[in-house]
């Protein structure tokens, strides 16, 4: 994996629900992490129709898991996660 991607839904639902929060993370994002992770602000994700889903915003990460109820913290767990995962 070259860097994680972080895809973050900025349509009417997601961003009524806090996405401009989630944008904010690129330019929070700590240190360690500068340089690993690559954000992209999406339209619509077309998962805010969906109530098994889990609730805006959403937020997918490298093109196919998705975070529901989305909150910076619980993307930065995502992404350290998974950077972890791939050093061992
Ligand atoms: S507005 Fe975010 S999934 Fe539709």
């Amino acid at each position: 994996m070259d860097k994680v991607t972080v895809e973050i839904c900025c349509g009417t639902a997601c961003y009524l629900l806090g996405a401009a929060r989630l944008m904010e993370l690129e330019a929070n994002l700590p240190e360690e992490l500068k340089g690993k992770v690559e954000f992209e602000a999406k339209a619509c994700l077309g998962m805010c129709n969906d109530d098994r889903l889990g609730g805006a915003p959403y937020v997918r990460v490298n093109g196919s898991e998705v975070i529901a109820n989305a909150t910076p913290d619980a993307v930065l767990a995502r992404i350290r996660t998974l950077l972890e995962m791939e050093d061992l």
